[in-house]
């Protein structure tokens, strides 16, 4: 029987959220009905609000969830119902090059629940990001459920569903900053916040934070920055390489998005370093670069899609991790909010003193 529920739903460009009463369908072949628990505000929802992701209102939002399996489809053995899971965007197919390759972050068919969740008048919602978790329940593809450990706080565990992950995995598994590095973060929100907690975690031995904002720059250093440098009043690269004896930074990481800050990635690395853009640019946005520095610095210039994260083997790893005191995902829950808040979350979101707001059901 399909069941109605409260969803926050994006009815048009730049129009308020509203809470709506949604309709989620029994899960079908392949499919999940997940008890939502807590699912964190994201960019991400926003620019779909603003119609800056495609035109398919109505969006049902949210994807930084984490709850408990209610029901599954017929030929779903992965997860039952009863299992404490993670979210993640897309379930990967498993056999197409890039999976068989052991990189399945690059899979070619990636899938998302089949039926639509609907209004109660029958009009299909668009679930962002293919999860739409501001909502007391939700459909979605099984494999996009990753089973974690049950005494973990909800919130907690929501926030590795979408930006503390690709942070965290920037660091971990694109970056691959290892015992002893040099890391420079630049831009330090959520996103890379969560790469400097990844750095820590990778036993690096100075993580350099750079931003344009001193409160960032604070929050940085209580995650474990141990050299903060404002580039708002300084040049980043000059900063980053007194820092580190005239050479540059083994791993940069580039946590904004912008030409300026890319520019500024690619200098402020060693020679041979590694450079992990995890800031999202916008189309028309573009590098420009002396073909001999490119050849002549060497290293890596690698972009990290979703932190390069398997969730079955990181989700369990960064829950436990938490869960032993070894890492505090708990500090990027700024504040706890209901499904009616979730507008005036996106208003906070330019205040800059918020890492996540959590709705918590
Ligand atoms: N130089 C340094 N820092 C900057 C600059 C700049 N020119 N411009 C902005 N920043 C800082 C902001 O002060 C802020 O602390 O970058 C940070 C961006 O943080 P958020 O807006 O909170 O964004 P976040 O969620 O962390 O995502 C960052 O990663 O995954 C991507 O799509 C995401 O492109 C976005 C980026
Ligand atoms: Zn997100
Ligand atoms: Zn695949």
């Amino acid at each position: 029987m399909a069941q109605q529920v409260r969803g926050v739903v994006a009815p048009g460009k730049n129009e308020p959220v509203r809470v709506e009463t949604i309709v989620v369908p029994d899960p079908g072949p392949g499919e999940a009905v997940v008890k939502v628990q807590a699912c964190g505000v994201c960019h991400t929802d926003l620019h779909y609000k603003q119609g800056g992701i495609n035109d398919d209102f109505p969006f049902l939002l949210g994807h930084e969830a984490a709850g408990v399996v209610e029901s599954v489809g017929p030929d779903v053995t992965d997860v039952a119902p009863g299992d404490f899971v993670i979210l993640n965007w897309r379930a990967v197919c498993g056999k197409c090059r890039a999976c068989r390759r052991g990189r399945p972050w690059y899979c070619f068919d990636t899938h998302n629940a089949t039926q639509k969740m609907t209004l109660a008048d029958g009009t299909e919602l668009s679930a962002a990001l293919g999860i739409g978790a501001f909502a007391e329940k939700t459909l979605v593809a099984a494999g996009q459920c990753t089973k974690v450990d049950p005494s973990v706080s909800p919130a907690v565990a929501g926030l590795l569903g979408c930006g503390v992950m690709a942070g965290i995995g920037a660091a971990l598994n694109t970056g691959e900053v290892g015992r002893g590095d040099t890391v420079a973060v630049i831009g330090c929100g959520g996103v890379g916040d969560a790469a400097v907690v990844g750095s820590r975690l990778a036993g690096a031995a100075r993580i350099i934070a750079v931003d344009i904002d001193d409160r960032k720059l604070e929050t940085a250093r209580a995650m474990g920055a141990t050299h903060t440098v404002n580039s708002r009043d300084t040049d980043p690269v000059a900063a980053v390489r007194e820092l580190t004896g005239g050479f540059g930074a083994d791993v940069v990481i580039e946590a904004v998005g912008r030409p300026e800050t890319y520019h500024q990635a690619f200098y402020a690395r060693d020679l041979a370093g590694t450079v992990v853009l995890v800031g999202v640019p916008t189309p028309e946005m573009k590098l420009e670069l002396p073909l001999l520095d490119v050849f002549g610095r060497g290293g890596a210039l690698k972009s990290s899609w979703y932190g390069d994260c398997l969730p079955s083997r990181d989700f369990p790893m960064l829950v436990d991790l938490h869960q032993q005191g070894r890492i505090d995902l708990g500090a990027f829950v700024t504040e706890t909010i209901g499904l009616d808040d979730v507008e005036k979350a996106f208003a906070r979101m330019h205040e800059g003193d918020v890492l996540r707001s959590v709705v918590v059901l």
